[in-house]
């Protein structure tokens, strides 16, 4: 089966692409520059070289394939550049897969991110393609990569969600998730909620990335106003500080403490925990 993949090269597709290739799909992968790709992806993947504007290259790719990945970069546009490429697919005929956000935000009064999956969403369910929905929680790849930063700089870790726990993912699970609902149409129509194995706090990721590592991670208690504010200091554009404010507002109030069976229900495996993540990026920690 070949599989149109976009947003092969963030966080997310380079999982979503190795589990394809280990499972002998064909994979095209659009992607901006090759010379940044080839080393982020497995030598089988074939690369198109091409962004979301290249219209006549994404009309050709999807008439080749039988589905597309649908992954682009969250933003202001994130919706209107989906719903595109959803007319696209529908134009072709090519079965979609998104991959959408944390479930518990995924509403027309979500923040703002969730809010654009759920007009994404729905607009996939009323193109008349086929498709299938993936809603990964908050990756470690983005929220434990963070916390490396400041342990490595700080010894320490802000926490902005005070009390509440969250059901991380690591992106290998949400690519091997994603991997399998690309390529068996009995995933049709089907939103699957993806989760780690538990749902920890802060403080018990601190306590952890302490054992893993050796270092005394110190927790330090911030609101998540003060987080986003550090994020535009650091360089982040106002959308995505405001992006990251309202995320982590929601996650303070517990709503994304939800664990799920769909990763095991999916792949046959269970999740990666954040103990397995941080042993296997130990050097993240320690510099
Ligand atoms: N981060 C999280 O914790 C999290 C959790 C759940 C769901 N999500 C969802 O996952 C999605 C983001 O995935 P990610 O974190 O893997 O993304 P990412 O790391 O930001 O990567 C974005 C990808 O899109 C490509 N891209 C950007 N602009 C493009 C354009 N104009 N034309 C073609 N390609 C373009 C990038 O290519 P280049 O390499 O050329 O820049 C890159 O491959 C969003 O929908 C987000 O809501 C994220």
């Amino acid at each position: 089966m070949t599989v149109f993949v976009t947003g092969a090269t963030g966080k997310l597709g380079p999982h979503v692409i190795a589990s394809l290739v280990a499972r002998g799909e064909r994979v095209r992968a659009l992607v901006r520059d090759p010379g940044k790709a080839r080393p982020l992806l497995p030598a089988d993947a074939e690369l198109v070289q091409g962004d979301f504007a290249a219209i006549p290259t994404v009309e050709a790719e999807l008439a080749a394939a039988a589905t597309m990945l649908l992954l682009t970069p969250h933003g202001p546009d994130m919706a209107a550049v989906q719903n595109t490429l959803i007319d696209l697919a529908t134009r072709a005929g090519t079965r979609v897969v998104k991959v959408s956000g944390t479930s518990a935000g995924i509403r027309p009064d979500g923040p703002d991110a969730c809010r654009q999956h759920f007009d994404a969403e729905k607009h996939l369910a009323d193109s008349g393609v086929p498709w299938a929905v993936v809603r990964p929680n908050g990756f470690m790849q983005t929220l434990i990569v963070a916390m490396a930063a400041t342990v490595r700089e700080r010894g320490l870790i802000a926490n902005p969600l005070g009390t509440a726990g969250i059901s991380l993912v690591d992106c290998a699970d949400v690519g091997a998730a994603a991997a399998a609902v690309l390529t068996d149409p009995r995933h049709d129509g089907r939103h699957y909620v993806l989760t780690g194995p538990a749902a920890p706090t802060y403080a018990e990721i601190a306590a952890v990335i302490s054992e893993e590592t050796g270092v005394d991670v110190k927790v330090l208690d911030v609101t998540p106003e003060q987080a986003g504010d550090a994020a535009r200091a650091r360089g982040l554009s106002d959308w995505e500080a405001g992006h990251l404010t309202e995320m982590l507002g929601m996650f303070r109030t517990g709503a994304s403490e939800y664990v799920t069976t769909d990763v095991e229900e999916v792949t046959g495996r269970q999740p990666r925990s954040v103990r397995d993540f941080v042993r296997d990026h130990r050097h993240l920690f320690t510099g």
